[in-house]
């Protein structure tokens, strides 16, 4: 009898894979590069197709990728429209976004996908799903119509593997960052864990694909909760007149059980601010209430109110104060600026009409909602001779890019919302 994951595995060693991606975003751009970087075939799949043609003329619309290692392996990868060719993948991945609507799991991208190409899908293939989602769903999105035309596991195999793209990162990469692996039955298992070896150091097989998804949701609510029990800590201690970064300093010499969290203006990205919510919806309906993460993500939504609240405080004490906000990803030397709590924090000052400019050498331009009509603001480069038209300077997103030494020397008022000025006390410099 006909071994289809014998054969599928044979493919792998061999390196003679086709692999399809749906999406290529943070994370699914990484996966095409690596695998093209093995000689697999990688075709590319994403309505986005301003993104698309930006990749396929050998311009990385990823700031930390650059245009080199896009065109080094552009030859291995086809930009595809046509769906029918996944006819022709041994391997389907989906890199889609998970986001929330109202506050509840919008599954519409992956099911939309799968809507236009399962009826593409052949004897032989494995189906992986590497969006973040709660524990059932991918068993809940394809199992119903796989069952009904192939044998699981035998004819057709299923395997759930979570991301753990940390973009911008130089020291963990795909490559050396263990890759969990988890499938709907023994084959799917071990042809997902084969797979992920071609182009990842370590691979963690998971018992099955519920814990594979449960286990990336525990990763994010993790950092959600201790994001905001720092957060909660960095309030109290600017009350207490304590230095929290100080106390972090001190209590990360314990070898074990303590791991450093800083604070910041709040969440943001497609992970820690949605997928704690994931859980959080899947328990509500089994009758559970999840209070810690719900409590984390109220904590950082304070966080970032508290910090705007304590800022026009500020801006209240400076004659007709001009801002300037460094930094609107939500995290350094990235572009991304979804959920980002430094755009709240701008969009809230705008719509109080404060006097208000941004420089991110990331994000030239944002376009933003204000007053119900579209708002387009442009970066200021941030050098000596544009801090002299501003008064106050919010440091929202610590850039290296950014020459701190400038506003060292500069005499202006200055609210540092990433402990880049922790140990100067001035009465210039206030550390929320
Ligand atoms: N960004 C991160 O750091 C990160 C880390 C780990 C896990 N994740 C998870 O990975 C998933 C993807 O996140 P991302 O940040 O890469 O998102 P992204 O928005 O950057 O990329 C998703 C891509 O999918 C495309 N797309 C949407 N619907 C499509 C469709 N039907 N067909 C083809 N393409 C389609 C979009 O145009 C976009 O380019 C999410 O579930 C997220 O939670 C993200």
């Amino acid at each position: 009898m006909r071994s289809y994951s014998q054969e599928l595995i044979t493919k792998i060693k061999k390196k003679k894979v086709n692999v399809s991606i749906f999406g290529v975003g943070y994370v699914g751009i990484k996966l095409v590069l690596a695998l093209a970087k093995k000689n697999c075939n990688v075709s590319c799949f994403d309505k986005d197709d301003k993104k698309i043609k930006q990749i396929s003329s050998g311009i990385s619309p990823f700031s930390y990728i650059s245009n080199r290692e896009i065109r080094e392996v552009k030859k291995n990868i086809i930009f595809q429209k046509n769906l029918r060719e996944i006819s022709n993948a041994d391997v389907i991945i989906m890199c889609l976004p998970t986001p929330l609507y109202k506050g509840k799991p919008d599954l519409s991208h992956i099911k939309n996908c799968w809507d236009k190409i399962k009826n593409y899908i052949q004897k032989g293939q494995l189906i992986i799903l590497e969006s973040t989602t709660y524990p059932g769903c991918t068993e809940e999105i394809f199992i119903k119509y796989l069952r009904n035309k192939f044998f699981i596991d035998k004819e057709i195999f299923l395997s759930y593997s979570p991301e753990r793209e940390n973009p911008g990162d130089s020291q963990f990469n795909f490559k050396n960052t263990p890759k969990v692996v988890s499938g709907i039955g023994n084959n799917s298992l071990k042809i997902c864990d084969n797979f992920y070896k071609l182009i990842t150091k370590k691979t963690v097989r998971s018992p099955s694909i519920k814990i594979a998804e449960m286990s990336k949701l525990l990763e994010n609510i993790y950092r959600s909760i201790n994001i905001a029990l720092i957060n909660e800590l960095k309030i109290a201690t600017t009350k207490l007149d304590i230095n929290i970064y100080d106390v972090i300093k001190i209590a990360s010499t314990k070898p074990f059980g303590f791991q450093k969290f800083f604070p910041g203006p709040g969440t943001g990205g497609h992970c820690i601010p949605i997928d704690p919510i994931y859980f959080s919806w899947l328990s509500k309906k089994k009758g559970v209430n999840v209070k810690f993460i719900e409590l984390s993500s109220k904590i950082n939504q304070i966080r970032t109110k508290w910090i705007i609240k304590k800022l026009k405080a500020i801006a209240k004490k400076i004659s007709n104060p001009k801002i300037l906000l460094l930094g609107l990803s939500y995290k350094k030397n990235i572009e991304d600026t979804r959920e980002s709590a430094s755009v709240k924090i701008l969009e809230d000052l705008l719509k109080q009409n404060y006097k208000i400019d941004y420089s991110d050498p990331f994000n030239k331009k944002i376009t933003l909602n204000y007053r119900k009509k579209r708002k387009f603001l442009f970066s200021k480069k941030f050098d000596k001779k544009i801090i002299k038209k501003y008064n106050l300077i919010i440091i929202a997103t610590d850039h290296d890019k950014f020459d701190y030494s400038i506003l060292k020397s500069s005499n202006k008022t200055i609210v540092d919302l990433r402990g880049k000025f922790k140990n100067i006390k001035s009465k210039y410099i206030y550390q929320l």
